[in-house]
């Protein structure tokens, strides 16, 4: 049974907010991100800024969807192979790796939800395509949001692209609905039949966060009940925005001054 909630003007002005600080704790670690640094410490470093700076509070710290153990960290760090939910810990970053963070705050009751992803010094040619592909892959998801448009028409605009540049989806992990909840309905699959499946309707909020490997679709679960890698070990890249649906499009509301913008091409 799908129960998809929309949302009141009180509480869009709070997922706005709330949005913005889970942009802000990118922006603020965003210096930290270089090599020598352990993901223990970018968590340590975030896990203060949300608690004692913004406060707000850290959504994934004891976590615990039904089947999982509690998720032990404040956020999460995912580097090259691993796909999403890493786990921070001692793992020293070194040149040429590339690091997703993703970032859930609670503020007033309200999540926002939204990662990104950074290099440690000069990419690979393959690691920085693959990071942009998937930058522009979420992008082409969002710019399909508006009253009338399906969730098909958002998988399906996400699917062609990476597809078509020759990386592979990830399917066991989709965009969410979100507000007081962390998850919630709908499901935003990141591949799919453009005209299928639900409608969208003006005040939903819902995030757009595709996982997308450089090899096969296939993944992993290692031995933490967290941490998602790729089966073949190829890199991955994920990027995600919290989004509202307008009366005529979509509200980036994940948004602060380190924001980076819509690729050009798109606009
Ligand atoms: N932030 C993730 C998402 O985008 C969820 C992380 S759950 C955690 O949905 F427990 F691993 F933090
Ligand atoms: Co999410
Ligand atoms: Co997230």
């Amino acid at each position: 049974m799908v129960n998809v909630s929309l949302k009141s003007t009180e509480d869009i002005e709070k997922m706005r907010v709330a949005g913005r600080l889970a942009s802000e704790v990118l922006d603020f670690i965003t210096p930290h991100v270089k090599a020598g640094v352990t993901t223990g410490k970018l968590d340590a470093l975030c896990h203060d800024y949300m608690v004692n700076v913004q406060g707000t509070i850290p959504a994934p710290l004891n976590y615990a969807p039904p089947g999982h153990r509690p998720y032990p960290k404040s956020v999460c760090t995912s580097v090259n192979h691993q796909v999403c939910h890493g786990i921070p810990g001692d793992k020293l970053l070194k040149h040429g790796d590339v690091i997703n963070i993703d970032v859930t705050v609670i503020k007033d009751g309200y999540h926002g939800d939204t990662s990104r992803m950074f290099y440690i010094g000069e990419p690979s040619i393959q690691a920085k395509r693959l990071c942009e592909s998937t930058f522009e892959s979420m992008w082409r998801g969002i710019n399909k949001v508006k009253p009338g448009a399906t969730l098909g028409d958002i998988g399906h605009a996400i699917q062609s692209f990476a597809e078509g540049n020759g990386f592979s989806i990830v399917r066991e992990f989709c965009g969410h609905g979100i507000g007081k909840k962390f998850h919630e309905d709908p499901q935003i699959l990141h591949y799919g039949k453009a005209g299928a499946g639900m409608t969208l309707k003006a005040g939903m909020i819902f995030t757009v966060e595709p996982m997308i490997n450089a090899g096969k679709k296939d993944i992993r679960m290692l031995g933490d009940g967290w941490t998602v890698v790729t089966a073949d070990h190829s890199l991955s890249a994920q990027w995600e925005h919290t989004v509202l649906v307008t009366d005529d499009g979509f509200e980036v509301l994940t948004q602060s001054a380190g924001t980076p913008p819509m690729p050009a091409s798109l606009s």
